[in-house]
This record gives structure tokens, sequence and C-alpha cells, in this order.
């Protein structure tokens, strides 16, 4: 089934970039956040970010326009009814997800596909919850989604290939580069990167080098474009450990324990960028 209509629930940092992507491939979405105010946030964050697609050169007012012609903005889960792809990026939480997944089950034509972009949550167990645990996968996008080239389409014991086919296209029509993975912990990305932000922290906290020197060992030895400290504030600090809870629970292995010191910044609120100050100081940008 080739998907020309999707349907975004929550309409974040994830979700906004997921309708951005999806408009931008000719997709039209229906973006459905709880209420008014959310969605209004939601609806300027794409706007932000095509107007500064625009400020780059890289689109035209014209296109930008008619990317957001492609956008119908609402807080009625009634209005994804006609959708061929479900894709949910609310918060993370199993029981929310599951609550929604029913609620659209009921709702949105037996043929579409749903698809969840947790990172960490099991996509088995919410698919288990819906009638539809056949047409159920993964869909997992990275931040920033319109710079990220890579989706992790994630497969379930239930899920047919017709609807792992689908989601793989969508991937793909949306101009990213697809990991098929099947449904465990993290699947690749998180499983082989939240250990390694875990390791930097650690090394933070034993004194090893200063901040910066750990950022920089890491950009300028191995040529990634963060530090893993830089890019755990990215991440968000709260949201590390929340996915290192969520692995550790699973695998107890001690790679994936979130040290003390995550531990102690997320409780007295250093949750990373996004809350002004982590492991660095946003407070002035
Ligand atoms: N929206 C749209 N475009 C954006 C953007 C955004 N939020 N942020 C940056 N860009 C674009 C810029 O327009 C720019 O494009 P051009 O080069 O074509 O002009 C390009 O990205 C680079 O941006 P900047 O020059 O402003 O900044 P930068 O060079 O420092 O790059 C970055 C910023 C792309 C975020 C880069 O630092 C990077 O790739 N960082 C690593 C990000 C990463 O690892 N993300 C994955 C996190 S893990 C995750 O998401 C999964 C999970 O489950 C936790």
């Amino acid at each position: 089934m080739e998907i020309k209509k999707i349907g975004v629930c929550g309409c974040g940092l994830m979700g906004a970039g997921i309708t951005e992507v999806s408009a931008k491939a000719g997709i039209d979405v229906v973006v459905c956040e709880v209420n008014d105010d959310f969605l209004a946030k939601g609806l300027a964050r794409i706007d932000k970010s095509l107007s500064r697609a625009v400020s780059k050169g890289k689109l035209d007012e014209a296109g930008k326009k008619a990317v957001l012609d492609k956008i119908k903005g609402t807080t009625k889960v009634e209005d994804l009814a006609d959708c061929d792809l479900i894709c949910e990026a609310v918060i993370e939480n199993l029981d929310e997800k599951i609550k929604l997944f029913q609620q659209l089950d009921g709702i949105v034509k037996k043929e579409a596909v749903f698809a969840s972009n947790t990172s960490s949550l099991s996509i088995t167990e919410m698919g288990a919850a819906t009638g539809r645990p056949d047409q159920f996968c993964g869909l997992h996008f990275f931040n920033p989604v319109p710079v990220m080239k890579l989706v992790e389409v994630v497969k379930t014991v239930d899920t047919s290939e017709a609807a792992f086919a689908a989601a793989k296209g969508f991937g793909e029509k949306v101009g990213k580069v697809v990991v098929s993975c099947k449904d465990s912990p993290g699947f690749v990305v998180n499983r082989l990167l939240v250990p390694y932000l875990l390791d930097a922290i650690r090394a933070l906290q034993d004194g090893v080098a200063t901040r910066e020197d750990i950022d920089n060992a890491m950009k300028l030895g191995c040529g990634y474009p963060m530090g893993p400290l830089e890019l755990t504030d990215f991440v968000g600090l709260d949201t590390t450990y929340y996915i290192a809870e969520i692995l550790f629970d699973e695998f107890k292995d001690h790679h994936y324990a979130a040290p003390p010191l995550l531990k102690a910044m997320v409780k007295a609120g250093y949750h990373g960028r996004k809350a002004g100050r982590g492991f660095y100081d946003y407070s002035k940008k």
C-alpha cells in the first residue's frame, strides 16, 4: 500500500519534524494535538523550521506555502479516520500510547498501518493491545528530523510483510535511509548510543577529563558532529536517563546503568538544552 495520507499524533519536537518531512514529500498530513495551545506551538515550530530552510535558500516562499498547505492541524482524533498510516509521537509513556492506539483502532480505517516513534518502549506490547497487531510497527526518527537521514523501521513478531513494506516505503518517500530491525529495546541506535553517552558521563564523574575535553576528544578524534555530553544535552538528560532505565531493566547489564551523576542532574532539573542547563549553560543563548 502506498502511503498518501498520514496522521501524526503529537506535534512536539519529533511529531513536528515527522509532519514537516512528510508534507515536504507531498504526503497529506493531519497532525493531532491534545489542545489548541500545544497545536499552535507545534505548527509554529514547523513554520520556523521551514523559514530557516527559506533563509538558507533551500526552499522559496511558494515552496514553503505548498508544504504548509499539505498540513492540517486538529485536536480531534476523529480527523485521522481516513489516514493510510498513523505515526504516533506523543509522551514516552506506554500506558498513554496504548490508550491512544486503542482509541484510534476504533476510528481509523481497517487497512491503515499504525506506527510508534518510541525510542525504547515495546512496539510488540503496543500492537498487541490493538485489534491490528499485524499492521503495527515502529518508525523511529532522529532529532532534528529534517536533518537526520535515518529512520529505523521496527518489526514485531506480528507485523505482516505488507505493513512492514508500507512503513519502509513511507520512510524512503520522506527521504530517509531505512534500517530494518526487530523489536528489541533501543533498536539499533539507542542500544549502541546510550551506553556510549553513559560512559562519557561516567568519565566526567570519575574526573578523567573536563566536559570540554571529553567532547573535543570524540568530536576531533572520531569525527562526531557533537561530543557525547553536548549530545546528551541535545537529547535531554531526562530522556537519556529514562531510556537507560528501560534498557537496564530489560538487559540487566551494567553498561545501561545510569551513573549517579546523571541521576543527580536530572533530579536537580539539569535536563539539557531545552531546560537552559545541562552539562553546559544555555541560559544566555
Ligand atoms: N531543523 C531543520 N534544520 C536544521 C535543524 C533543525 N532543528 N538544526 C540544524 N539544521 C540544519 C541547518 O539548517 C544546517 O543545514 P545546511 O548545512 O544545509 O545549511 C545543518 O542542519 C547544520 O546546522 P547548523 O550549521 O546550524 O549546526 P551544526 O552544524 O552544529 O549541526 C546538527 C547541527 C545537525 C544538530 C549536528 O550538530 C548534528 O548532527 N548533531 C548530532 C545530532 C544527533 O546525533 N541526533 C540524534 C540524537 S539521538 C535521537 O534522536 C534518538 C533518540 O531516540 C534519543
